[in-house]
């Protein structure tokens, strides 16, 4: 399998010599992505439950900085979210 630097301006991508070598390369990228998408789920969850007990305090300023903070997880399950689907079009068309 041959890894080549995408050049300026192209986005990232793997050439290979090898078809299997690409779809095996997906899969693995897809499985990390999977995982990520997992992490910030818990992450969500997480806040969520400090959200609460924040507000059950009446610690306002800190429900604030949480709800900054959920905001960012959120984010970034959609980054991830867009990038598996992205991965899952360019693995079907390997497929097809
Ligand atoms: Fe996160």
């Amino acid at each position: 399998m041959t890894l080549v630097r995408p050049r300026p301006g192209e986005e990232h991508e793997v050439r290979t010599g090898s078809r299997s070598a690409n779809w095996h390369f997906l899969r693995s990228a897809l499985a990390l992505l999977g995982a990520a998408a997992k992490t910030e789920h818990v992450e969500i969850a997480m806040y969520e439950g400090l959200i609460r007990k924040a507000e059950a305090m009446g610690a306002d300023d800190i429900v604030a900085l949480l709800e900054e903070n959920l905001e960012q997880e959120k984010h970034t399950l959609e980054e991830v979210k867009q990038a598996a689907q992205k991965l899952s079009k360019e693995l079907a068309t390997q497929t097809a």
